[in-house]
């Protein structure tokens, strides 16, 4: 049963050619180190005399400098979660391990059991098909086993294996066995697991991990090893349609377009039909391209080229997909949204989601109520924190094609990155697509904006001021307005504390806020210049991101950024509205410059200096750049 090949030290080529024979199990393991969890994994590691950390990095060593050879298809198996982790720019705390028996391959994520580590504990159960659940029999079980037991359930894992150790320290009794088995059946009843194991352990003596415990005469199922070595996991990705995200369309020359890309799911074979979501085109494939000369069938994880028999419109981003099984397509999902950053979730705020190779902008648009991972709860909440779980609605500025999570696990997941600083914030599963906005078309209408725009002889654009209050961003906006009145122009003046009376009365200060009110008004300004006019806006606008989403609202050349660069100091001074002293009395909270941020834009079209020039001379200056780039 137990497997130490000598042929890992003589060839390791011919070990890896035998292991590639095997069947691959991923598993997690969860629970703390009090539970005996580090024990278990290492008398699985010791007792089945499995590979060494030291033999993998020196097997890691040999397949980068034989990797081109073809013979690293292990490795790739082994590394590519921690890969895929690093590409998203995320420190994970995640162990991945890789042994072996005479049966089966084995890559184990152990993560960290803390409720802090929630993020830990989705990447490193997200591939995986088992998890092995620890309790401790005298505990028996504890929030943590219901915390650990809903991600896993999140993270699509159907298969559990209830790991009661400590079993000596109770006496190897039935009873208590028995209960925890029974208390955690009745709790886990509602997460949809298909199957739930329960092994009594001793993981520090050795009772039923590898071999059967004499002392437990009274438990006649199998043992840890016995389980994960026969568990019966579908090659899940083998068993769903055909799903691959196009990477690249390969076009060297005239003669050859095939599209590139790594095949997520089901297979494809010569003569396939494949339709285009994203069109419904359909074609047929004519070859499967790969670096080893062609293929008449492929399948998951195998990166391919398709050339396809017509000349349909195929780009990045696109799921190639099973033309009698066909993905959803759309620009709305609900979703299970896990937050991963120390900065909490805005809703509202436009941030990159990534799913397979298509990224489009996206916004959370309502967080219907985030899960209490400990009590499975349901919370109202505006804002996901660091490790909480939220199901919500997201709108991308694009549709895209995908599955639900639970009928495919690699075509309904996606990550949601920060647009400045690239950082990845959130993992999600999607629940379904959302058909709200497909009925509601664009209406084209007869006047349009070049028509209104030319009988008022005007370009239309925004000016954006942005600037701390009492930068006397109104003050100089006033006076632009008034001059460009005076040249006749058109022009329309949103001010924040006006437009905080009205349209966004029901808005308050704190991020979430102040990114909703900046997302309302931006489309008011859009409107604005629609109608075809010039539109001021003075608003603080503190956050880059929303000021970059305003910018992205409008064409090339049509929002001028104006940075009302005043010092702090002299805004205090002023303090118009004595707000800044409520602020420094503690009076006021979330008071910007004090208690909540101020961005300062990077690449603003129009710097002023609100702090000792005149308004009127800064005015001119801004008319007259306006006029200029226009
Ligand atoms: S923004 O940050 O969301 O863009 P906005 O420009 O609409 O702010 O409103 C700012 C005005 O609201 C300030 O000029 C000030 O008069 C008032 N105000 C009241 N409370 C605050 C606060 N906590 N922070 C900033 N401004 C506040």
């Amino acid at each position: 049963m137990s497997h130490q090949s000598d042929l890992i030290s003589r060839d390791i080529h011919a070990y890896l050619k035998e292991q590639e024979k095997k069947s691959l199990l991923r598993f997690i393991t969860c629970g703390s180190v009090d539970d005996g969890k580090s024990t278990l994994i290492g008398r699985l590691l010791w007792d089945s005399k499995l590979i060494y950390e030291d033999q993998l990095a020196a097997l890691e060593a040999d397949s980068k400098r034989l990797g081109t050879q073809g013979d690293d298809i292990d490795f790739a198996l082994l590394l590519d979660g921690l890969q895929a982790e690093r590409e998203q720019g995320i420190t994970i705390d995640v162990a991945y391990r890789f042994f072996s028996t005479d049966k089966r391959k084995f890559i184990v994520a152990d993560t960290p059991g803390h409720e802090q580590y929630t993020r830990n504990m989705v990447t490193g159960a997200s591939t995986a098909s088992v998890a092995v659940i620890l309790v401790d029999a005298r505990k028996g079980v504890l929030t943590q086993t219901k915390r650990h037991s809903y991600l896993v359930s999140l993270v699509g894992i159907r298969k559990v294996l209830l790991a009661i150790n400590k079993m000596d320290l109770v006496g190897y009794a039935f009873d208590t066995f028995e209960s925890i088995q029974e208390e955690y059946e009745d709790f886990a009843s509602e997460l949809g697991f298909d199957e739930i194991v329960s092994i009594p352990l001793s993981a520090l003596k050795g009772d039923n991990v590898i071999e059967l415990s004499e002392k437990m005469d009274w438990y006649s199922g199998v043992t840890l090893l016995d389980y994960i070595e026969s568990v019966e996991v579908a090659d899940e990705a083998s068993s769903k349609p055909f799903r691959m995200s196009v990477q690249w369309v390969n076009r060297p020359d005239q003669h050859f377009r095939g599209f590139s890309g790594t095949v997520a799911s089901g297979s494809i074979r010569v003569g396939d039909s494949i339709v285009v979501p994203s069109s419904g085109q359909t074609s047929e494939v004519e070859s499967i391209v790969t670096m080893d000369g062609n293929l008449d069938v492929a399948g998951p994880g195998e990166a391919v080229t398709l050339t396809l028999r017509d000349e349909i419109d195929v780009s990045r981003g696109d799921l190639l997909s099973a033309t009698d099984a066909r993905p959803a397509h759309a620009d709305q999902f609900e979703a299970h949204l896990v937050w991963l950053h120390d900065d909490p979730l805005l809703p509202g705020r436009s941030y990159l989601l990534k799913s397979g190779t298509s990224t489009v902008p996206a916004q959370v648009t309502h967080l219907k109520y985030k899960t209490d991972v400990n009590t499975l709860e349901q919370r109202a909440g505006k804002t996901l924190e660091l490790n909480e779980v939220g199901i919500c609605n997201i709108a991308l500025s694009k549709a895209i094609s995908f599955d639900p999570y639970d009928e495919n696990r690699a075509t309904g997941n996606f990550i949601l990155i920060d647009r400045l600083s690239n950082a990845t914030v959130g993992a999600g599963m999607i629940d379904f697509p959302l058909r709200r906005a497909r009925n509601i078309h664009w209406q084209s209408l007869d006047i349009d904006r070049t028509a209104r725009a030319e009988q008022k002889g005007q370009n239309p654009c925004v000016l954006w001021f942005t600037g701390l209050s009492g930068s006397g961003k109104s003050t100089i906006a006033n006076l632009v307005e008034k001059k460009l009145h005076d040249l006749g122009k058109h022009t329309y003046l949103l001010d924040g504390d006006n437009v905080r009376h009205g349209l966004n009365k029901d808005l308050g200060f704190t991020d979430a806020d102040r990114v909703e009110n900046i997302r309302r008004v931006a489309e008011t300004a859009k409107l604005f210049v629609d109608a075809g006019m010039i539109v001021l806006v003075s608003f603080i606008s503190p956050f880059r991101s929303e000021r970059r989403m305003a910018r992205e609202l409008l064409q090339e050349g049509e929002f001028l950024e104006v940075y009302v660069s005043t010092p702090i100091e002299i805004c205090e001074r002023r303090d118009p509205k004595g707000l800044y002293k409520k602020a420094r009395s503690g009076e006021l909270k979330n008071f910007t410059g004090i208690d909540s941020d101020y961005e300062i834009p990077e690449n603003p079209e129009i710097v002023v200096d609100g702090g000792n020039s005149d308004p009127d001379v800064l005015a001119d200056k801004i008319v007259s750049t306006l006029l200029s780039s226009r």
